[in-house]
């Protein structure tokens, strides 16, 4: 054994610089390029936050307006990225399939290994481009329906609602949709954009850093827990079973799933934005009965225990709300987080330095196979 400290989790390490995000646990505030998330979600599109995270200014009205021009230009789902989701089993998670046309997508592009400045923006920008109908495609096959083809017309938010469900989105579920593409959009050096960051910094491609980042965000201790808050509430049931599921849940040592978090330890700066879109989104469907379920077992949770919900608790039924599987909730994620794992891996490529910590050993002194004789 060795006397070297183990930082495990990295947790408390400070690794590198960002200019992208800062995460202010003491403040719980989240600066977007020095913009404080709320005031962007209150007054930006998604498109312009993505411009926002990639450039490091909001976009003048000329370079959005060619932006979303090229954005609807692109969203139409490529044909090898069809032919393989179709080949690929209903059961499969959604997660593996948006990882999969992802992959395809990568695989297929021109220019794959171009990791220039430019090659990379305009790689991120497809990629945004084409993810939703990736996603809305992949639980539409999944009930059964067939293709919806995007409409031009729309901006990204309701293109997004109209690919998923054919039907022209309501003002409140596009705007509360928008509200959690920006808050999920970016968040400093999470599990999954430090993997994003660990594959750029070999010199390998964007695509292979956002498949990666895919991956890392499956797991329900990162993205995978807004599908699991949906979940929990499911298995709840109602606001009355709260206590006595919470005092199963505890004695069994569960993970109440939508809480805590590795950085915020007095509640997540983005909640309140995204409660407040969750409520407008309540009244519009008139679902009282999920509300009562959510404030009582924040407020048991939160009194028993002192850890706080996180992004995934509003999140999760706010998607549930919107008509979406409880399994897309992770691909939706993932379509607002690879603007910010995009925004890093230029960052990262800008000034790299290969990834590539320590490691303590704590295995079996050296010992030596039986009867080998080292030859000359
Ligand atoms: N439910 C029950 N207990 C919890 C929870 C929770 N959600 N979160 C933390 N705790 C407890 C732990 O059991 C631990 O208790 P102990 O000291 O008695 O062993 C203590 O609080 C510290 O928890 P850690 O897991 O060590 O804290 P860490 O900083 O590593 O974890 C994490 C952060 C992984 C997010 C954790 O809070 C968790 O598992 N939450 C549930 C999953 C979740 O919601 N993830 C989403 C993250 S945010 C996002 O991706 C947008």
């Amino acid at each position: 054994m060795t006397d070297v400290e183990i930082k495990k989790g990295l947790a408390g390490v400070t690794v590198d610089y960002t200019a992208i995000s800062k995460v202010n646990p003491e403040t719980n505030s989240l600066l977007y390029r020095g913009y404080p998330v709320q005031e962007l979600a209150a007054t930006q599109s998604f498109e312009a936050v993505a411009l926002l995270l990639w450039n490091g200014e909001l976009p003048t009205a000329e370079e959005l307006r060619a932006f979303e021009e090229y954005e609807r230009a692109n969203r139409d789902l490529d044909d090898a990225v069809r032919t393989v989701i179709d080949l690929l089993p209903l059961e499969a998670h959604p997660m593996d399939v948006l990882r999969t046309a992802v992959s395809v997508l990568g695989a297929s592009a021109a220019g794959v290994d171009d990791n220039s400045p430019a090659a990379d923006l305009a790689k991120a920008k497809l990629l945004f481009a084409k993810i939703p109908a990736m996603v809305a495609y992949d639980q539409r096959r999944r009930r059964g329906e067939a293709l919806i083809e995007p409409r031009a017309d729309l901006d990204y938010a309701r293109n997004f609602l109209w690919m998923t469900f054919g039907e022209d989105p309501d003002d409140v579920v596009a705007r509360a949709f928008t509200v959690s593409m920006v808050l999920y959009a970016e968040h400093s050096f999470n599990a999954s954009t430090f993997t994003a960051r660990v594959i750029t910094s070999t010199t390998a491609d964007l695509y292979s850093a956002v498949v990666g980042a895919i991956g890392a965000l499956k797991g329900a201790l990162h993205g995978g827990a807004n599908e699991a808050v949906m979940h929990i509430l499911d298995e709840i049931g109602s606001a009355e079973n709260v206590g006595p599921w919470l005092d199963a849940a505890l004695a069994e040592k569960r993970k109440i799933m939508g809480f805590g978090h590795r950085v915020y330890k007095k509640g997540d700066s983005r909640v309140p934005t995204m409660k407040a879109a969750l409520d407008t989104l309540v009244e519009h469907y008139g679902a009282g009965d999920l509300a009562a379920l959510y404030d009582a077992l924040e407020a048991e949770f939160v009194g028993r225990k002192g850890i706080y919900p996180n992004l995934d608790y509003p999140s999760g039924p706010a998607y549930h709300l919107m008509g979406f599987d409880t399994l897309t909730f992770t691909p939706l994620f993932v379509a607002a987080r690879v603007t910010g794992w995009t925004a890093h891996v230029r960052e990262q490529a800008a000034s790299n330095a290969l990834i590539r910590p320590l490691s303590a050993y704590n295995g079996p002194d050296e010992r030596h196979i039986e009867g080998y004789v080292a030859s000359e």
